[in-house]
C-alpha cells in the first residue's frame, strides 16, 4: 500500500522530469535525439529513479518538499545512465537482444551506430544534470561527491567493469566469486550509487549513509538474482524482453550456478537483509523496505 501510493505519486513525475531533461527530438541532430528518447521514455520500472526519491525522503523526512526537485533531477540522471547501459547491453556485440521493454531494441530501430552514440550521449548528458543539483539546493561539496560516486559506479570499477567480466565469462565455468563480482558491478554499483546520492541530497549522517549502503548492496544482489531467475522462468510478454537469453549466450548466472531453488532462497535472504539494514528508520524507510520486497516478488 505504501509503495503503491509512492509509485502513483512519483512514477508520472519521473516521466515528466525525463521528458523535460532530454533534448527535444526536433533539435538537430533529430535522429540521435529520437533514439535517446525512444529508449529512455515510456518504459521500464523506474526502480533507480524511485530509489533516488525514496532515499532522499527517508533521510530528509519532513524537509523532503524542499529537496524534491533535486531528488527528481538525480532520478532522471540515473535513469539516463541505466537507459544507456541497456541500449549497449542489447547490441549484437554484447548480448545481441532484439527486444527491450516490450519494443524493438534501440539498434533494431536506429541501427548500431546511432544506438552506440545515443548511449554515449545519454551517459554524458546525465552528468550535466548532476551539475544542476547545485541550483536546486544541494551544496557544491555534496554535488561534487555525487558526481564522483556516479562516475565511479558507471566506470571500469563499476558497471562497465561488470559488463566486461560478464562478457568475458560467456561459455566458461566461473567461480562464485567471479559471479558475485559480475552482479555487484554490472548491476549493483548503480543501485548503490543512486541510493547513496539520494541519501546525500537528504543530508545523510555517516551512520545513515552506512546503513543505506548496506541496504543498497543487498538490494542490488537480490535484484540481479531475481533478474537471472526471470530469464529462466519469466514470461516474455510481461518482461518485455526475451527469456532464455542467458542460456543462449552461455552466461553463468545464480540459477546456472546454484539451481532455481537455491537462487530463490538467496534472493529471499538478501531481501530480508536489505530490509533489516534500514529497519531502525521506520516509518521513513517503509518505502525502501517495500521496494526490496517488490523486487524479489516481481514478474517483470
Ligand atoms: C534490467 O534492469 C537490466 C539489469 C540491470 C539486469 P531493470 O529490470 O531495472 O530494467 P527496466 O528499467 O525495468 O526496464
Ligand atoms: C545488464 O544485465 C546489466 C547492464 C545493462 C549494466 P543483463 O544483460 O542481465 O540485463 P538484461 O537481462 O538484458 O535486462
Ligand atoms: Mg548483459
Ligand atoms: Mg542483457
Ligand atoms: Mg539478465
Amino acid at each position: 500500500m505504501v509503495l503503491e501510493r509512492f509509485m502513483a505519486k512519483h512514477l508520472p513525475g519521473i516521466e515528466r522530469e525525463l521528458d523535460k531533461c532530454l533534448p527535444n527530438d526536433t533539435v538537430y541532430p533529430q535522429g540521435l535525439h529520437q533514439a535517446m528518447r525512444y529508449s529512455t521514455l515510456g518504459g521500464g520500472k523506474r526502480l533507480r529513479g524511485l530509489l533516488a526519491l525514496a532515499a532522499t525522503e527517508m533521510v530528509a523526512k519532513d524537509r523532503f518538499g524542499e529537496l524534491e526537485e533535486a531528488a527528481y533531477r538525480l532520478a532522471a540522471a540515473v535513469e539516463m545512465v541505466h537507459a544507456y547501459s541497456l541500449i549497449h547491453d542489447d547490441l549484437p556485440c554484447m548480448d545481441d537482444d532484439d527486444y527491450r521493454r516490450g519494443k524493438l531494441a534501440n539498434h533494431k530501430v536506429f541501427g548500431e551506430a546511432v544506438a552506440v552514440l545515443a548511449g554515449d550521449a545519454l551517459l554524458t548528458e546525465s552528468f550535466a544534470l548532476l551539475v544542476q543539483l547545485e541550483d536546486l539546493g544541494v551544496s557544491a561539496a555534496v554535488v561534487t561527491r555525487i558526481i564522483g560516486e556516479m562516475a565511479e559506479a558507471g566506470g571500469s570499477r563499476g558497471l562497465v567493469g561488470g559488463q566486461a567480466v560478464d562478457l568475458d565469462s560467456e561459455g566458461r565455468s566461473i567461480s562464485t566469486e567471479t559471479l558475485e563480482y559480475i552482479h555487484t558491478h554490472k548491476t549493483g554499483a548503480l543501485f548503490r550509487a543512486v541510493l547513496r546520492c539520494g541519501a546525500m541530497i537528504g543530508g545523510a549522517s555517516a551512520q545513515e549513509l552506512s546503513d543505506i549502503t548496506k541496504y543498497a548492496e543487498c538490494f542490488g544482489l537480490c535484484f540481479q538474482i531475481t533478474d537471472d531467475i526471470l530469464d529462466v522462468v519469466g514470461d516474455e510478454a510481461k518482461l518485455g524482453k526475451k527469456t532464455g537469453s542467458d542460456i543462449e549466450q552461455q552466461k553463468v548466472t545464480y540459477v546456472s550456478l546454484y539451481g532455481l531453488e537455491k537462487a530463490r532462497q538467496l534472493a529471499a535472504d538478501t531481501m530480508q537483509e536489505a530490509r533489516l539494514a534500514i529497519a531502525d528508520y521506520r516509518p521513513h524507510s517503509d518505502v525502501l523496505c517495500s521496494l526490496a520486497e517488490y523486487v524479489v516478488g516481481r514478474d517483470h
